[in-house]
């Protein structure tokens, strides 16, 4: 299974693609499944600034479209070299699939912290809610 360094390593990988012209601000993401694959994204903005998707979306949107559906962490880096966390609605669009997902943030490879998702977002609005 692919190591918190190793995840970190890949988001800041991501994170050189990200296509920020507007606030300058890149983010990369890493998502691994249950089985041990991972999937990328980085922020993509647009200038009709509602268009802009976050690295975290991009890498789970990235995941889904591959037909996965079971995350168990997520790594985050961004360009500020600060701890970065997930906003809310990549929350809400995490937590539909796994609530204890590990969310990263990192600094660095060495410099991270970890959390469960709904610690995160707690009181989350799920499918439990439609009825
Ligand atoms: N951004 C992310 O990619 N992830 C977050 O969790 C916070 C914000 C991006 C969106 C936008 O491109 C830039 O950071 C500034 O908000």
């Amino acid at each position: 299974m692919i190591d918190n360094k190793t995840l970190i390593a890949y988001a800041q990988k991501a994170m050189s693609n990200a296509y920020a012209p507007y606030s300058k601000f890149k983010v990369g993401a890493t998502v691994l499944t249950k089985s041990g694959k991972y999937y990328t994204g980085a922020n993509t903005e647009n200038s009709s600034f509602g268009a802009t998707v976050c690295a975290e979306r991009n890498a789970i949107n990235n995941a889904l479209s591959c037909g996965e559906r079971d995350f168990v962490k997520i790594a985050i880096v961004s360009s500020s070299g600060d701890y970065t966390y997930p906003c809310g609605i990549c929350r809400q669009t995490l937590i539909e699939f796994n609530p204890k997902m590990e969310v990263i943030v990192a600094k660095n490879q060495d410099d991270y912290k970890v959390y469960s998702l709904d610690e995160l977002l707690p009181y989350y609005f799920s499918n439990k809610d439609i009825k």
